[in-house]
């Protein structure tokens, strides 16, 4: 078969790694892909918003499948472009997206079908949604509606920052039209657990859970990123909380979306609190996580175009997911430093052959181009440095081992990816 994975990023370096395992794979294409990604699939540069380019690029090379691993894409419509040009393609529509696109969408529809989630108010005009703040408890969460990067959500402690943050979502327009409405949510605390899942519009099978970090700095500090590194699967995620789960969250959230009319098929991905009172959603996404998929994907067994395809023929419910869940895998980001805020790129990334032909060890590139003929750093997440253990203890050693192999100028990572797994 000749696919294609729309995306850059160390997730999409994931999905080509599981997609190159299967016999079924001939030719693999990335658009527009990255330096580590073009080991395993011929990169063309095409932009993942230009869906026009893609599909015609698709129909010229034979494209068999196409595989999605980016939410403006997917939330831009990019699966019915393809579907209307008789191309198949893993990943929800536009009309299903929404779940990520709107985070009052996925509010509303958690209320309605009784999804245990945090209690809200959404506003499109800014005077009532401070009037509203005037009478709430703090600290509060403040919510973008739309997609922002991650980074569309501000916890404030009291009136005056959750003024100042009214100020920036709707009126400043920081995250653009996305802060057109916003959600205003209780505040929740416990663990975070993500789970990714695959879905077939009906049927829902769920990956191994994982556990994300998202500050810059050690011990949780500093400004939210896109994700310093995770670990799977979480210990935090015990069959109580799956049971609870199965029976509350993940099927109610799939038949949900096809009583509204908008069938879900491809990635959803559980963003969940594990609070005193049980699990809540904190958000859903419409994809495979960055770097969740890192740490996940690894352990799949399956053949991974076996599971897009029933996907997307609707017969999931032939397939049994199996993951090495007697092992455990632990990813550290290697970033910029600066990153999230502002860092430099263009520097040359040494030792990158450290990781050939070494099993239980993966180096993920996510912000990487060539230069010259030499790979160099290219963004904010450089790379992704996963290895499996046989438990996370041994998995996040050698993990940490691994990043020591590989340098670049302004190389900074968290020293503490799974740490929590001490205190059990
Ligand atoms: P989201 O993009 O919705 O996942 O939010 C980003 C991060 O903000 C989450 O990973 C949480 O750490 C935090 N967060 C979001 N919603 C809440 C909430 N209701 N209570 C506490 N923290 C939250
Ligand atoms: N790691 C979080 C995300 O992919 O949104």
């Amino acid at each position: 078969m000749n696919i294609l994975v729309v995306g850059s990023g160390g997730r999409e370096h994931a999905i080509v790694t599981a997609i190159a395992k299967s016999p079924k794979a001939d030719k693999i294409y990335c658009a527009p892909g990255n330096a580590g990604i073009s080991r395993l699939a011929e990169c063309v540069p095409i932009k993942a918003m230009d869906f026009d380019a893609l599909v015609t690029f698709a129909k010229e090379n034979s494209i068999d499948l196409t595989v999605v691993g980016m939410d403006d894409p997917l939330v831009g419509g990019i699966v019915d472009k393809f579907e209307e040009a008789g191309l198949r393609v893993f990943g929800p529509n536009r009309a299903a997206a929404i779940l990520e696109g709107s985070k009052a969408f996925s509010k509303d529809l958690m209320k309605k079908y009784n999804i245990p989630t945090a209690s809200y108010e959404t506003f499109t005009d800014p005077g009532e949604a401070i009037a509203y703040l005037k009478t709430v408890r703090f600290p509060i969460v403040l919510k973008a509606d739309g997609l922002a990067l991650g980074k569309g959500v501000l916890i404030c402690n009291d009136l005056s920052e959750a003024m100042k943050g009214v100020k920036s979502i709707m009126q400043d327009k920081q995250f653009g039209s996305a802060g057109n409405m916003m959600v205003v949510e209780e505040f929740l605390t416990g663990r975070e657990v993500s789970v990714l899942s695959f879905v077939d519009g009906k049927t829902i099978r769920i990956m191994d859970s994982a556990q994300d970090h998202k500050r810059a700095y050690d011990n949780d500090e500093g400004p939210n990123t896109g994700g310093m590194g995770n670990f799977s699967p979480s210990p935090f995620y015990t069959k109580d909380v799956d049971e609870f789960c199965q029976k509350y969250i993940y099927q109610a959230t799939v038949d949900a979306m096809a009583a509204e009319g908008r069938p879900f098929k491809g990635v959803i991905f559980f963003g969940l609190m594990l609070t005193e009172d049980g699990p809540r959603v904190l958000e859903y996404n419409a994809r495979f996580g960055d770097p969740e998929a890192q740490v996940v994907l690894p352990r799949l067994k399956n053949d991974i175009i076996d599971v897009f395809e029933a996907c997307i023929d609707g017969r999931l419910d032939q397939i049994d997911l199996e993951f090495e869940s007697d092992k455990a895998a632990v990813c550290v980001v290697l970033a910029s430093d600066g990153y999230p805020i502002s860092y430099e790129k263009g520097f040359p990334i040494k030792g990158l052959e450290a990781f050939d032909g070494k099993q239980d060890y993966y180096c993920f590139h996510a912000g990487t181009a060539f230069k010259d003929g030499e790979v160099v750093t290219n963004g904010g997440r450089v790379l992704g440095i996963t290895a499996i253990g046989s438990d996370l203890k041994e998995a996040r050693a050698k993990a940490y081992e691994a990043t020591g192999w590989v340098s670049f100028e302004n190389k900074y990572m968290r020293t503490d990816i799974g740490r929590a797994i001490d205190l059990i």
